[in-house]
């Protein structure tokens, strides 16, 4: 039995976050330079964006370049920046046709210019998309976001906008760059690694983790699917008895 059919569609994760890995080992595999790797990678990339479409995710955030990501050969740097931006616009057509909205996450004024205007544009023009939300956190990392947000309330406190008493959960979740979107129920990461590696560390408190084998350029639709199903054969309980989930289910 296929892993699509066995989704219960009452029980998608609503924002699923993925660290795309091992695009370079999947060259190598294939006795290719690592750019090769990436290439292959944008397949995946098409794969888990339609298949969020079908299944019902709203928000899909993928870690497309890292903060650490800048400290790679520039060959592979400068490779992986035409990748985004031929990947952007050569997509753009079909994410308007399939409604998905794209947004970023990251230290945006750091990618060279022509990654900045495909970006600016692509999120211009599929601002009113409604099926799925597509986050690219790009020159993105945790201790980078919870920096800014500290010294930008630092800043507000400075200058008399906020109060040290109103600090609460809420209001650092509205200083991060996810501060639009709900934290994600899953997240997947692939090649084997099992870490975090400096990814939405504030949002990924209650997040399932799951770490496949699998390395990202090989990771297709079925691939994903299995992942959903995997989630939902988990229980989710945020602290909780199983007696009290039975009482007031909330996943
Ligand atoms: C990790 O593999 C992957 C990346 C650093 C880049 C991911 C980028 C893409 C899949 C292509 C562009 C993305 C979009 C959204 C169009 P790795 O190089 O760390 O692999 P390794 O651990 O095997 O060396």
């Amino acid at each position: 039995m296929s892993y699509k059919s066995q989704i219960l569609s009452d029980k998608v994760p609503q924002h699923v976050a993925i660290i795309m890995d091992g695009n370079g080992r999947w060259a190598k595999q294939q006795g290719e330079v690592r750019i090769f790797g990436h290439t292959n990678g944008v397949d995946s990339v098409r794969s888990v964006i339609t298949a969020s479409g079908e299944i019902g995710v709203k928000y899909l955030t993928l870690y497309a370049f890292s903060t650490e990501n800048w400290s790679r050969p520039k060959e592979e740097i400068d490779g992986l920046m035409n990748l985004l931006v031929q990947s952007i616009t050569d997509e753009l057509e079909e994410m308007n046709e399939k409604g998905v909205r794209l947004q970023t996450i990251g230290n945006i004024k750091n990618l060279p210019d022509s990654c900045q205007k495909a970006l600016k544009e692509a999120i211009e023009s599929t601002k009113d998309n409604k099926k799925l939300t597509l986050i690219l956190a790009l020159s993105y990392s945790s201790r980078w976001e919870i920096t800014n947000a500290i010294s930008k309330m630092a800043k507000n406190i400075e200058d008399n906008k906020l109060s040290s008493d109103e600090i609460n959960e809420q209001l650092i979740s509205s200083y991060l760059s996810t501060a639009n979107f709900p934290d994600p129920e899953l997240l997947i990461r692939t090649s084997g690694e099992s870490r975090i590696s400096n990814f939405l560390m504030w949002q990924l408190a209650y997040t399932e983790l799951l770490f496949t084998d699998t390395l990202w350029p090989d990771f297709d639709k079925e691939c994903y699917y299995k992942a959903i199903v995997d989630f939902q054969r988990r229980e989710r309980r945020f602290g909780k008895t199983t007696e009290q989930l039975d009482d007031n289910e909330i996943n």
